[in-house]
This record gives structure tokens, C-alpha cells and sequence, in this order.
């Protein structure tokens, strides 16, 4: 065992013996996850097979009506689902080029995936930390097969554009001859500020990539969702790129699970997350971005190195059977750190008061590490 995964296992041991967590959900066992997908399964009710039938059929006609597409189709990961949804791009347009922005997670996450396996070269969309805008697709210097926008833009701090921006940039992408591609991993908490529904938001794009084990809990998995040319396409190419699993009914049947009971629990959270924020933001020496939050997600900065509030936490959550916030990195700012919050169920029990109170006694423990 690496010590990185000795390291992950004490921290999810010690969250799932908290009484209190501000940042994040409650680690699920394999028994838990087992346990919920059995409810949902109907006695004797048999798998898919290489990706016909059984949960993987359901969740794929499911996708295609909250998304309002023709077809939609499961994919083991999201990586694999939008090289394929790109590479369509580049076939129908016979542009090889992509519009990427530099803090995407095919540019930051997926060891250049695109480039080496796809063939394909990204033209950077902007450079700020955010998506891009119509003047900016516009005006970028060559042409792009497929626009990829990223909603919320997770490594710029979760934030996503207006509704009036989105539909100005897609028109834009459309307009100098390029597809679009929205990179859905978390479109399903976005729909709140945006103001309007999935279906909706994937009405504007060619092709939409979403995940069932973020916000909604699941195994792992993914969904590429839109016209019936593209799915029989995309059938084609998961089947090359090794994703056509000879069954895959457990992560299907709990991406299922996670659309039943957390995708209604979402703008909850969304809500519940700009008071949340206000009240980390009153912490000494704290910022957080974006204010409000744009989704359940956000960044909080404290000015201490990364190690300390990674160890206070832990002490927190070991000795107090409280959770603040983990995962904190060194930022390029030597003593200042930043943690991604994630505000879901357990965060529903913390008023402002509390969190705040909470984040007083993390900062107690801090000073005596
Ligand atoms: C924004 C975004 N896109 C794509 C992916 C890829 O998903 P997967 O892990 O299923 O390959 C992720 C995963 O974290 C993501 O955050």
C-alpha cells in the first residue's frame, strides 16, 4: 500500500467518524453502496451485457430525458466519453483543433489524453480563470473543430458564466463554423444559477459529457448524451477504446440511485453554500472565491502552509469527531493554502453560527500544532 493510499484511507476512517462535517459527504462503504443499489433492483432482474440491457440501458434513457437529447450513452470514465465526443467533432468538421481552456480537466487531468490518443491539438480559449467569452471564440487566431466549454470551470474555483454569456459564446462557436462540447461533470449543480434546467443547458451544445460519482455519489461512470449519429458513433469508439465492459450494472445502478435521491438535494446545497461561505470568509485571516458561490462548491484560503491545516484537520476530526475542511494545498503564496469546500448533506446541519464556531476551534487547533 502506498503511503498516499494509507494516508486516504485514515482520513475517510476518520470522517466517517464524525459527528459534524462542514466540507464534503460522509465516505460510502462497499457494503453502504451495495446495500443502496440492491433496494433499487427488482428480484431476479438480470445485467447488461457489453453494455445492452439491464441499469446501463436505464441509466442511458434516463440521461436522455433529463437532458432532453435523442440518445445518451454510459462510458466507464468521462475522459474516455469526451476524447469521443471530440473526435466527432473533428471528423464532421475535418478540423483537428479543439478550443480548450488551459485550467480544463482534459488539459490539467488526463496526461494529454486528446493529443495522444485523439490526434488532436488544443487552441488555448483564453487566459482567465474562467470560461471563455463570444469575443474571445471569435477572435481566437485558428480555427477550431470543437468548442469544449466547462461548466462550472472547476480548477478556476467552480465558476460558471451567465445564462446570456453561455448562449452568446455558443453562438459564437457555431458562427465561425466550430461544434460545441460542454463538459458536464458538475451540470447538475449549475442549473440553479444559470436559471435554467439540464435539459435546457444541454439543448445549446452538440454533445454533453456527465458524471454520475461527483455530486450525485456514485461508483464511477459517466454519460455522453445528444443526437442518434453521435451515440452510434460513440458506441463505436468506447467499444475501441476498451469501454465496452462485459457488465457494468454496479456503477449504472448506483448512478441511478444517485439521481433518484441527491440530484433533487442539489440547489439545497447550492443555496445552503453562499451562507457558508459568508460565514468562512468572517474567519481570520480567510477569502473565499467565488462570493456568492456559483455552485455547492468553492475555494477557502487560509494563511498557513498546507501541511499544518491538513494536520489540524485531522487532529479535529480524530479527537473532536469533527470535520472542517481537507485537501489543502500550497499555493504559489508561501504560507497561504487553498482547500476546495464542498457543501452537501452533512453541511445542511451547520447554520452560519455553527460553521463558524467550528471554524474558531479548527483555528484553536492550528495554533497548537
Ligand atoms: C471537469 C471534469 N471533467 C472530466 C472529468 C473526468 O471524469 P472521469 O474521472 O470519469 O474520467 C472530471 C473528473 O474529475 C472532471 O472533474
Amino acid at each position: 500500500m502506498t503511503d498516499a493510499y494509507a494516508g486516504l484511507l485514515r482520513r475517510m476512517a476518520a470522517m466517517r467518524g464524525c459527528d459534524r462535517m462542514l466540507s464534503g459527504v460522509r465516505p460510502v462503504s462497499m457494503t453502504e453502496h451495495l446495500d443502496a443499489v440492491r433496494a433499487t433492483l427488482a428480484p431476479d432482474s438480470l445485467p447488461d451485457f457489453y453494455g445492452e440491457g439491464g441499469p446501463v440501458e436505464a441509466l442511458e434513457l434516463r440521461v436522455a430525458e433529463l437532458l432532453g437529447t435523442e440518445a445518451a450513452v454510459f462510458f466507464p470514465t468521462g475522459t474516455m466519453a469526451q476524447q469521443v465526443a471530440i473526435r466527432y467533432g473533428a471528423e464532421l468538421t475535418g478540423r483537428t483543433t479543439v478550443g480548450l481552456h488551459p485550467l480544463s480537466h482534459l488539459v490539467l487531468h488526463e496526461r494529454d489524453a486528446y493529443a495522444v490518443l485523439g490526434g488532436l491539438r488544443a487552441v488555448r480559449t483564453t487566459t482567465a480563470p474562467r470560461n471563455p467569452t463570444a469575443g474571445e471564440v471569435a477572435e481566437l487566431a485558428e480555427p477550431i473543430g470543437t468548442l469544449l466549454l466547462e461548466l462550472p470551470l472547476r480548477d478556476a474555483g467552480f465558476v460558471l458564466p451567465t445564462w446570456d454569456e453561455l448562449v452568446a459564446v455558443v453562438a459564437a462557436a457555431r458562427a465561425a463554423g466550430a461544434r460545441v462540447h460542454l463538459d458536464g461533470a458538475r451540470l447538475w449543480e449549475s442549473t440553479p444559477r444559470l436559471g435554467h434546467p439540464a435539459a435546457a443547458v444541454a439543448g445549446l451544445f452538440d454533445s454533453t459529457y456527465v458524471s454520475f460519482y461527483k455530486s450525485l455519489g456514485g461508483i464511477s461512470g459517466a454519460a455522453l448524451a445528444g443526437e442518434a449519429g453521435l451515440i452510434r458513433y460513440a458506441r463505436e469508439w468506447r467499444h475501441r477504446y476498451g469501454g465496452t465492459l462485459f457488465q457494468q450494472w454496479p456503477a449504472a445502478a448506483a448512478g441511478l440511485v444517485g439521481l433518484d435521491r441527491e440530484l433533487p438535494r442539489l440547489p439545497g446545497y447550492v443555496a445552503h453554500a453562499t451562507a457558508v461561505a459568508a460565514a468562512l470568509a468572517g474567519l481570520p485571516g480567510a477569502r473565499v472565491y467565488p462570493t456568492p458561490p456559483h455552485t455547492h462548491q468553492f475555494r477557502l484560503w487560509l494563511p498557513y502552509p498546507a501541511d499544518r491545516l491538513n494536520a489540524a484537520n485531522l487532529a479535529l476530526a480524530e479527537e473532536e469527531r469533527a470535520w472542517f475542511v481537507g485537501g489543502w494545498q500550497d499555493t504559489e503564496v508561501p504560507g497561504l493554502a487553498m482547500a476546495e469546500v464542498t457543501v452537501a448533506a452533512p453541511a445542511l446541519d451547520l447554520d452560519a453560527t455553527q460553521v463558524a464556531d467550528l471554524g474558531g476551534r479548527f483555528l484553536r487547533r492550528l495554533a497548537a500544532t
